[in-house]
């Protein structure tokens, strides 16, 4: 088995154009590329790459997938012999696991439910049987071009998926096990999903692992899933991710709205970064799955009791896994799905922008219950506060939570501090077991734990110069011309030091405020009290040291890049051009930037990014 990570990596580094390109003539048209479809042998050009997400699609057969799906349908590959395929033609390479176990038991399971996928998707293209699943689509404004690519499927009546499945010779046993078919009671066997426009769910490697079945018509139940099987586990599955992963690196940030149909429309709006859970409460493995590709989400539930109960309850399961969670608040009424529907992008856009952070949000709904406002009622306030400071494993988040509450319930800091103490590990402990449906054993995790919060490179160094520019104003003339914003990466950072720059000196702190969100409010409070440390120090080399490292870090980024490329390489000959790169790299440094060098972990391994800005 060739472990996740290496297949993104194969994944992401792979030039699907230049792969497609060899053997067929594409022609650049904006930003997809297009030539004609290998699959069905069409001549017009109406096959597209498109590179931004790493997919082909079809716009006549409609054929689609990423460039492992290109090789296995392409070239008849099994899947891991098209991920060492593309790999090779790379320059990855891959790291023969020792095979103590073989060829993947479930290998059965994927082939039939990808079997079952393709005939699902032809039926809702063709079948007349399909003819409500179609309309009901058109009735939710998704035409057939649509539906296509986003792999929907039909689900009919009758006996026709399993004559099918025999015809290809798959055995009831690997249909049972796949989920895709019931035993009744008499002992014969029935198709698990009849009458239902089907929902694809993959995995992480773009494999379909099983479906959502959504009724027609009124019914229950509304959603009919695919039971848990090998290759499906709801809890350690977030719907949309393969796709949306690369969306929510560059964003750094996930948004988790509730239903499978909020995902697709806010995708269709052309929201990428949004993943849902599956049906149940977030669990602590999808929080952590998340977590390998944000550190920060915004939820976008329902607005109703139960969706914001379900709201706080996801943002401590994220919290615990060091996730930043804001809370997005729809109008009332809608869901993802009906405010993009009619407000398409900007609607969406607009309430996420207008998310606060989670213990913000607690606060304005015990504030408009009053529960501020009477000593009886401030101890219940704090009992709805403190499961959320507690929850916050990361401890600047923490630090940030309890300044927020103590000033907002009047109660000491030093108090609040022991409250959150005290029960702060045995709450943990209890609270992990949230989300599982109730007297099931613990599903066992082979999701490897959230790393342990590696520090972005240089948000120490973002955080001194913005700490230095607060003690010594003065100096924001010349960081406004020999310092470029993007080099502050750090959002709520970002948006400070423009504040700052647009005040410029001397600073007046209220209308620095007046200039920021109101999460990020709190940040620069915390920078304050932070600078005063500083009061009466020459900053400048501070602010100097700071800016040098920020200038350094491509540089320093691309060291670590090539550290980590060096630790994958097994040939000799590519091992020594990166050695070179590397340390081509690392002179650079040297000589650019002296005092960043000196500073900079360079022998330190692993994953963790070596930091600057450390004595
Ligand atoms: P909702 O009931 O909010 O449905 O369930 P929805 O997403 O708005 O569905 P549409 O728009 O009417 O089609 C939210 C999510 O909970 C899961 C599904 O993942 C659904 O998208 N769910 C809901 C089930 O798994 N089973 C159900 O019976 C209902
Ligand atoms: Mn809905």
């Amino acid at each position: 088995m060739i472990p996740d990570e290496v297949i993104e990596q194969v994944r992401d580094g792979a030039d699907l154009v230049a792969l497609v390109g060899e053997s067929v003539d594409l022609k650049r048209t904006g930003a997809d590329y297009r030539g004609p479809c290998p699959f069905h042998g069409g001549t017009h050009r109406n096959f597209a790459v498109i590179p931004k997400k790493g997919m082909y699609y079809c716009y006549v057969c409609h054929a689609a997938g990423d460039v492992f799906t290109y090789f296995m349908k392409r070239f008849g590959m099994d899947y891991p012999t098209a991920v060492r395929e593309v790999a090779r033609r790379s320059g990855i390479t891959i790291p023969e696991q020792p095979s103590r176990a073989g060829p993947d038991p479930r290998e059965p399971l994927f082939g039939a439910v990808a079997a079952a996928h393709d005939w699902f998707v032809r039926q809702l293209v063709e079948s007349p049987a399909a003819s409500a699943a179609r309309e009901y689509l058109a009735g939710r404004g998704i035409d057939r071009e649509t539906a296509a690519p986003l792999g929907f499927g039909f689900a009919p009546r009758g006996p026709a998926f399993l004559d099918e499945m025999t015809r290809l010779g798959i055995d009831a046993g690997t249909l049972l096990e796949a989920g895709l078919v019931i035993r009744r009671e008499d002992g014969s066997v029935a198709p698990r999903f009849r009458g239902r426009l089907l929902i694809p769910i993959h995995d992480l490697r773009g494999r379909v692992v099983g479906f959502g079945g959504r009724i027609l018509g009124p019914g229950e139940p509304k959603y009919l899933n695919s039971p848990e099987t090998p290759i499906f586990q709801k809890g350690r599955l977030l719907y949309n991710l393969h796709q949306a992963r690369n969306a929510i690196r560059k964003e750094q940030t996930a948004i988790l709205v509730e239903g499978y149909f909020d995902v697709i429309r806010l995708v269709l709006a052309g929201v990428e970064h949004v993943v849902a859970p599956l049906g149940t409460a977030l669990t602590p493995d999808q929080a952590a799955l998340l977590r390998r590709y944000a550190t920060q989400a915004i939820i976008l539930y329902d607005s109703d009791q139960a969706g914001l109960r379900a709201t706080f309850r996801a943002a401590d399961e994220l919290l615990r896994h060091e996730v930043r969670v804001r809370v997005a608040t729809m109008p009332p009424g809608e869901d993802p799905d009906t405010l993009a529907r009619a407000g398409g992008r900007d609607a969406v856009e607009a309430v996420l922008h207008d998310a606060v952070d989670v213990i913000e949000r607690k606060i304005q709904l015990l504030e408009r219950k009053g529960w501020f406002d009477g000593l009886e009622h401030r101890r219940d306030a704090l009992d709805r506060l403190l499961p959320t400071i507690r929850a916050a494993r990361d401890p600047i988040t923490r630090e940030l939570y309890i300044t927020r509450v103590a000033e907002r319930s009047g109660v000491s800091r030093r108090v609040l501090e022991e409250e959150v103490g005290e029960a702060g590990e045995r709450a943990a402990d209890v609270d992990a077991g949230a989300g599982r449906p109730p007297g099931r054993a613990p599903i066992p995790s082979h999701v490897p734990p959230a790393p342990a919060a590696p520090r972005r490179l240089g948000a120490k160094d973002e955080w001194e110069l913005l700490r230095a520019l607060v003690v010594a104003p003065e100096l924001l003339a010349r960081a406004g011309k020999d310092l470029p914003g993007e080099w502050i990466e750090g959002k709520a950072l970002r948006e400070i030091f423009d504040a700052m720059v647009g005040v410029g000196s001397p600073l007046d702190p209220t209308a620095v405020i007046g200039r920021l969100a109101p999460e990020t409010q709190l940040v620069w409070s915390k920078l304050v009290a932070d600078a005063r440390a500083l009061a009466g120090q020459d900053v400048v080399p501070i602010y100097e040291g700071a800016r040098q490292a920020l200038e350094a870090r491509p540089l320093l980024r691309r060291w670590i890049e090539l550290r980590d490329r060096l630790r994958l390489a097994s040939d000799g000959a590519e091992q020594d051009a990166l050695f070179r790169q590397q340390l081509e790299t690392r002179r650079e440094v040297e000589s650019r930037y002296p005092r960043v060098a000196e500073r900079f972990h360079w022998l330190k391994r692993g994953r963790t990014p070596g930091r600057t800005g450390r004595g």
